[in-house]
C-alpha cells in the first residue's frame, strides 16, 4: 500500500463511527456489491481495515474470492465472505442478501458501487447495449435496492449507499443514456430517504465526477479529475454521517450547482 493509501485510511479509522451504519460492536455488518474494482474495492479495503466485517457481492466468483482473500489479509482475520450476485439476473438478489445476512448475522449497511458505463457513441449505435446499460443501472439496482431496503428495516433499520453520479443531474451531449439511467437512480434514492429516513433507513446518494478507475481507462480525462481513494473515503464518511447526498471530489458539488443553474441555450451550445 502507498503511503498516501495508509494516510487515506488511517483518515477514515479516526472518524466518528456510524450515525448511520449503526455500529452494534465490532464495527459494522456490511454487505458491498461491487467490491472487486475501483471505487467499490477501495471502500471494501478502508471499512475492512478499520474493522467492519464487508461481505461481497459480485458477478465474477473467481475475482471475488480473490478480493476476499485480500480483505481477509488487511483485516487480519478471516472475513464473512462472499456471494453471487449479478445486476443482470434479478433472481441472484434475494439469495445474495439471504447469504449476506446468514453470513454477517444481519446488516448495518449495504452498498452499491456496481455499474455500467458506455459513451454515447457506442450506446447510440448498440441499442441492445443500451437496454442492458438502462436496465442494469437503473431498473435492476433499483430492484436490488428494494430487496435490501427491506432487510435492513426488518432488523430496525440501517443505511444503504448507493452510488449513482453527477452525469444524472442534468442532460448533457456526452452522457445522455448514461446520465438517464443515473439521474433515474439518484430520484429513486432521493424520495426512499424522504419516505423511510424517519423509520431508521437512512439512504445515501454518492454522486462521484470523473474518477480514474477501470471504468473511464482510456476516457480523455476532464479537469478536477479524481482518485479512487480518498474518493472511496468521502464514501465512507458520507456513510458515517448519515449525508443523503454527497458530490466527490467535493468540487464537483460546486460545479453541479452550477450546471443545474445553467439556461437550456446555454446546455445546447456546450459540449459537456
Ligand atoms: N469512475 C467514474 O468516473 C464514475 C463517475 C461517476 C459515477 N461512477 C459510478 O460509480 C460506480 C463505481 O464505478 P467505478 O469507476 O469504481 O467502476 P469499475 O471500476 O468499473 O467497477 C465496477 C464494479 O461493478 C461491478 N459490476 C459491473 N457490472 C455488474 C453486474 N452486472 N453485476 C454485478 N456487478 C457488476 C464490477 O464487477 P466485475 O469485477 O465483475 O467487473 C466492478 O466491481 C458505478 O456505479 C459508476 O457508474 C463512476
Amino acid at each position: 500500500m502507498s503511503e498516501t493509501q495508509d494516510k487515506v485510511i488511517d483518515e477514515v479509522m479516526s472518524t466518528g463511527r456510524s450515525k448511520g451504519g449503526r455500529s452494534k460492536g465490532g464495527g459494522m455488518r456490511v454487505a458491498l456489491l461491487g467490491g472487486t474494482k475501483g471505487m467499490g474495492r477501495a471502500m471494501a479495503r478502508q471499512l475492512a481495515a478499520r474493522g467492519d466485517r464487508v461481505f461481497l457481492l459480485g458477478r465474477d466468483t473467481e475475482e471475488l474470492a480473490r478480493s476476499t482473500a485480500d480483505l481477509d489479509a488487511r483485516a487480519n482475520a478471516e472475513g464473512p465472505g462472499f456471494s453471487h450476485c449479478d445486476l443482470e439476473d434479478p433472481a441472484s438478489f434475494e439469495p445474495a442478501l439471504d447469504a449476506a445476512v446468514a453470513a454477517l448475522g444481519g446488516l448495518d449497511c449495504v452498498v452499491v458501487t456496481a455499474g455500467m458505463f458506455a459513451t454515447q457513441d457506442v450506446l447510440e449505435d448498440d441499442l441492445a447495449l443500451t437496454q442492458r446499460l438502462l436496465t442494469v443501472n437503473f431498473a435492476h439496482t433499483v430492484v436490488f435496492c428494494e430487496h435490501a431496503r427491506a432487510r435492513l428495516l426488518a432488523d430496525g433499520g440501517g443505511t444503504l449507499c448507493v452510488f449513482s453520479s453527477v452525469a444524472g443531474d442534468r442532460g448533457r451531449t456526452p452522457v445522455v443514456l448514461y446520465g438517464a439511467s443515473k439521474a433515474g437512480l439518484s430520484a429513486y434514492l432521493e424520495g426512499l430517504d424522504h419516505r423511510f429516513r424517519s423509520q431508521g433507513l437512512v439512504t445515501v446518494c454518492f454522486k462521484p465526477g470523473f474518477v480514474r478507475t477501470s471504468m473511464t481507462a482510456g476516457l480523455p480525462e476532464p479537469p478536477f479529475a479524481g482518485d479512487v481513494e480518498p474518493v472511496a473515503a468521502a464514501a465512507v464518511r458520507a456513510i458515517d454521517r448519515a449525508t443523503p447526498q454527497v458530490y466527490a471530489p467535493a468540487i464537483w458539488g460546486w460545479l453541479m450547482a452550477i450546471i443545474r443553474r445553467l439556461p437550456r441555450f446555454v446546455m445546447r451550445k456546450v459540449k459537456f
